[in-house]
């Protein structure tokens, strides 16, 4: 088996996975870019490779069992492990999403993707994981997420929008993320929640006010973490985000 560390990073062909991808690949990681759409990601995989990243396309919807079966395949075949996994791929569900009006089917997509495809590519990857030295799981949540943000602050920039979808999805991926840690405590495996901070992404139709690369940031952080470092964690740049 290679020395080198293997990664996967979800909807690694845009956005702030793209550029999660970057910056693993600058670490001399070899980088699995996990996206859906074919065409995409293969741009972003010839991109990355110009910039000197050893990445490699992985075919991936998070919502769909026979892909994800197919990726960790994949990977299995060719690395015969996976050292980090970086669940990034992330939707918001679709608009409106204040309570009273909502779609119950935008409410059931924001869970789909950001929470069950965050399970499923996690219980499919564990196998390769559990045969890495130091096994990390980074997911990208949010601090909209945060009820103590969501009930406390009236500065819209840090709550977002009024939401039955997107941020109470984010709130369950970090109860989601807790209940992993407590079941992998007693193994290598470190796992934990991250905020990129308001990034411009297409998620928010480039409104947000940090760049990707800022919003990779914390994913890197979490990525690299020691032995010793935290689990079942939420984290952003500045430190511990308050559940
Ligand atoms: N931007 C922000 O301000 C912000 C703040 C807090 C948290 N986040 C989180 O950060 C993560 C990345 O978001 P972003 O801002 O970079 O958004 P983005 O530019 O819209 O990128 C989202 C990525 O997820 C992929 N994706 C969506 N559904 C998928 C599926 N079913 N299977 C596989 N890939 C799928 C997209 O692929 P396609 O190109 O195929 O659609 C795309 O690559 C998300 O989890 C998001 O919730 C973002």
């Amino acid at each position: 088996m290679s020395e080198q560390t293997i990664a996967l990073v979800t909807g690694a062909n845009k956005g702030i996975g793209y550029e999660i991808a970057v910056g693993l690949g600058a670490l001399g990681w070899s980088v699995g870019v996990g996206a859906r759409e074919e065409e995409r990601r293969e741009a972003a995989v010839e991109k990355l490779r110009a910039a000197g990243v050893d990445a490699f396309g992985v075919p991936l919807d998070v919502t769909d069992d026979a892909s994800v079966a197919a990726a960790a395949g994949l990977i299995e075949e060719r690395a015969g492990r996976l050292d980090v996994l970086v669940n990034n791929a992330g939707v918001t569900g679709g608009m409106p999403q204040e309570p009273t009006r909502v779609d119950p089917a935008t409410v059931r997509t924001a869970v789909e993707t950001n929470v069950i495809g965050v399970i499923r590519v996690t219980n499919a990857m564990l196998p390769l994981l559990r045969r890495s030295a130091a096994p990390r799981i980074v997911n990208m949540s949010s601090s909209v997420g945060s009820l103590a943000r969501q009930s406390t602050s009236t500065d819209e920039l840090g709550t977002g929008p009024i939401s039955a979808a997107y941020a109470p999805s984010k709130t369950f991926l970090n109860a989601v993320t807790v209940q992993y840690a407590r079941e992998l405590r007693d193994t290598n495996i470190l796992i934990n929640a991250g905020c990129p901070g308001f990034c411009a992404t297409d998620l928010n139709g480039f409104r947000g006010v940090r760049t990707p690369e800022q919003g990779a940031a914390i994913a890197i952080r979490l990525a690299t973490l020691p032995d010793d470092g935290p689990t079942g964690g939420f984290f952003e740049d500045a430190g511990v985000v308050p559940w």
